[in-house]
């Protein structure tokens, strides 16, 4: 059988361009060294293949991503990202987004952080079921034991390969039935899989992000949750320019970095490649290659130690110039 190869890349909009020019550099760094078959076509999704082809995804590119790739990587979309990327985790069955805050700098307020943060991809308040009634407006939360179920069952595996420990994060006490089934399923089948694992009120886990992060190893939550604790779990390892993920189910998957498309810098070859680069390590690792993928993550940790890095943290290279030392050092081996 072909062991998996084919990439799907979405540039997306703002600084995604190049970004993901960056990723290629870098992958074809790791074809260079590997010869692994990657195989990379790319597609257009976001603001500007609504421009041009009347739809932030078109059918072509929800085509591609279903029926040729087996991974899709993607740039930050703009206005248009909650059109692109909630379909398409939809569509490709991925149900869990692993998104690990990790610093690759000690931070002189927080040292050094690495936790990973496995949020629920597909229910929640994402479900997309939102109505008016009169005056009113209602957005449905969705929470099933399903799953609940099987994020959980991501979240134990991440716990069980790092240092063993999860903490579910909910809000049931106030939503005693929605995130009341979620914490119950999640605890069952973390238990059932031996894992250890506490529990903390989002609220709480906010603050204690903020206040300790070592506290935390693998943290498990709800869909709207995870969103906002994955920001600020970025922020507090080192920025939000250096935090990738990884949106995982069954079949496909989808890889992308937690920034978004930061017009404010776009087209100034000033973005930083990290998130991004970050992303192809995990999505090489997810494809079996797993040799590859560290072989990414290493360099890219070796850039940040030698300081060749972007302005946001402190360097003064450029998006492609970082680019390049990575890959020279995936060819050169690190
Ligand atoms: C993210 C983004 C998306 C999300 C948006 C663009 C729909 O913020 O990947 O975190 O809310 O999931
Ligand atoms: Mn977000």
């Amino acid at each position: 059988m072909r062991g998996k190869g084919r990439i799907l890349l979405i540039p997306g909009d703002g600084v995604g361009p190049e970004v993901s020019e960056a990723a290629l550099r870098v992958l074809e760094a790791v074809e260079g060294r590997y010869r692994l078959g990657l195989e990379v076509r790319r597609a257009e999704a976001g603001d500007s293949a609504a421009r041009r082809h009347g739809s932030p995804l078109p059918g072509w590119v929800e085509d591609l991503a279903l029926h040729w790739a087996d991974a899709v990587l993607k740039g930050p979309v703009g206005e248009t990202a909650g059109e692109v990327v909630v379909p398409l985790r939809r569509m490709l069955g991925a149900y869990a987004n692993v998104r690990p805050a990790r610093s690759l700098v000690p931070s002189r307020c927080w040292g050094r952080v690495d936790l990973v943060i496995v949020r629920e991809n597909l229910e929640d308040v994402y479900y997309g079921v939102e109505y008016v009634v009169g005056d009113t407006a209602f957005a449905l939360k969705v929470s099933s034991r399903a799953g609940a179920a099987r994020v959980a069952r991501v979240a134990g595996l991440y716990a069980s390969r790092r240092r063993g420990r999860v903490t579910i994060v909910h809000k049931a006490n106030v939503l005693k039935l929605a995130d009341g089934m979620f914490r119950r399923e999640a605890g069952k089948v973390l238990a059932g899989m031996g894992v250890e694992y506490d529990e903390m009120y989002v609220d709480a886990a906010a603050m204690m992000l903020a206040r300790n992060p070592s506290r935390f190893d693998v943290v498990l939550t709800m869909n709207q949750y995870g969103d906002i604790l994955s920001d600020l779990a970025a922020e507090v390892a080192g920025g939000i320019g250096l935090a990738p993920s990884a949106n995982v189910g069954d079949g496909k998957a989808l890889f992308e970095p937690v920034h978004g498309a930061a017009w404010d810098i776009a087209g100034k070859g000033v973005a930083n490649p990290t998130a991004m680069i970050l992303a192809v390590a995990m999505m090489l690792e997810w494809m079996g290659h797993a040799e590859a993928g560290a072989t990414v993550a290493r360099a890219v940790e070796e850039a940040y130690r030698r300081g060749y890095t972007t302005p946001d943290v402190g360097g003064s290279m450029g998006t492609m110039e970082m680019a390049s030392k990575i890959a020279g050092m995936v060819e050169s081996g690190v």
